[in-house]
């Protein structure tokens, strides 16, 4: 058995499925106001964008981006992201069971583009924020789209990448909070040319290590980018105790989840979330044990 099938086999017990909520992929992009399909700026109008430091993030404009369940689906969807958060906190901060080496930092994989990593980091980001005893970070790793930094408007702002580049700036100055209790953000920060050489720092693995110092409850949520199509992202799962690997049901090829779980080897904590699922989906065909049609 490869080294793949046995993290899958690892993993199946494990699987969580998303269903996805009414409104249609289509309708998802239409609501969204930039015609490339990222989502919008939110700090463009008066409620969102950085006030002092802190970020004022709304409800509301992330749901009509497409980010958030339709209110009347939100105990559903709830539901489904309080299973999903409850084995990441445990390995997190190792209350209820063993912690994880450096499983405060949980990166949100996928094998392509449009999965809906995005889309999990915000919407498990909230439900962990209302744990007590744990304060969520958002860290927006996904430089090239920096799709998080720009719908909570702080798109230009100093971040990750600037603390990478720049010994001198604390990571601590580039975080700032938001309107919702326990959740702050780290935006993406100014992108440049060594960007991958800068994800794969030593001061990276640094930076990773004194956010949780700072603040032991601290759980920090990385948005990355297509494990198949950067090399950015294979240096975020270097220093990643945890990873969340999404899969767009029906949407992703078996051959291209599988590429993305060989990419990330022997890693210890890979849990698989099957986004937008439907019953008609088996969890088995990304198991590479497809059903058999008789
Ligand atoms: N569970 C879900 N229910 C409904 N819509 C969803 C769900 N997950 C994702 N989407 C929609 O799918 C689209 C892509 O999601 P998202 O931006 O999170 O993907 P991504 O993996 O971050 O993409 P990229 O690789 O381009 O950053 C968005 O328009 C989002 O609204
Ligand atoms: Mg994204």
């Amino acid at each position: 058995m490869s080294l793949v099938q046995k993290t899958l086999r690892r993993m199946q017990e494990k699987t969580l499925h998303m269903p996805t909520r009414t409104a249609s992929r289509s309708d998802a992009e239409t609501t969204a106001p930039t015609n490339d399909g990222e989502g919008r700026r939110l700090g463009q109008g008066t409620q969102g964008g950085v006030a002092g430091r802190s970020v004022e993030i709304s409800l509301p404009e992330l749901r009509a981006a497409g980010l958030l369940a339709p209110e009347d689906e939100e105990p559903q969807m709830a539901q489904q992201y309080r299973r999903i958060k409850r084995p990441l906190i445990v390995n997190a901060t190792g209350r209820g069971g063993a912690r994880t080496p450096n499983g405060h930092v949980i990166m949100v994989a996928s094998a392509l583009a449009g999965e809906g990593k995005t889309f999990t980091t915000i919407n498990l980001a909230l439900s962990m924020s209302r744990e007590k005893d744990v304060h969520v970070l958002l860290v927006d790793a996904d430089v090239a789209k920096a799709h998080i930094s720009r719908l909570f408007g702080v798109g230009e702002a100093t971040g990750l990448l600037d603390v990478l580049r720049d010994g001198r700036i604390a990571v601590e100055s580039a975080i700032l909070s938001t309107n919702v209790p326990n959740l702050s953000v780290l935006p993406a920060g100014t992108r440049s040319h060594e960007t991958t050489e800068l994800l794969a720092s030593a001061r990276m693995e640094e930076v990773m290590r004194t956010i949780a110092q700072h603040d032991e409850r601290r759980v920090a949520l990385v948005d990355s980018p297509p494990l198949l199509l950067t090399t950015e992202s294979h240096a975020i799962a270097q220093v990643a105790g945890q990873v969340v690997m999404v899969v767009r049901a029906a949407g992703t090829p078996q051959s291209a989840v599988l590429a993305a779980l060989s990419y990330l080897g022997d890693h210890p904590a890979v849990s698989l979330v099957l986004n937008q699922s439907t019953a008609s989906v088996p969890a088995s065909y990304y198991y590479g044990y497809p059903e058999q049609s008789s």
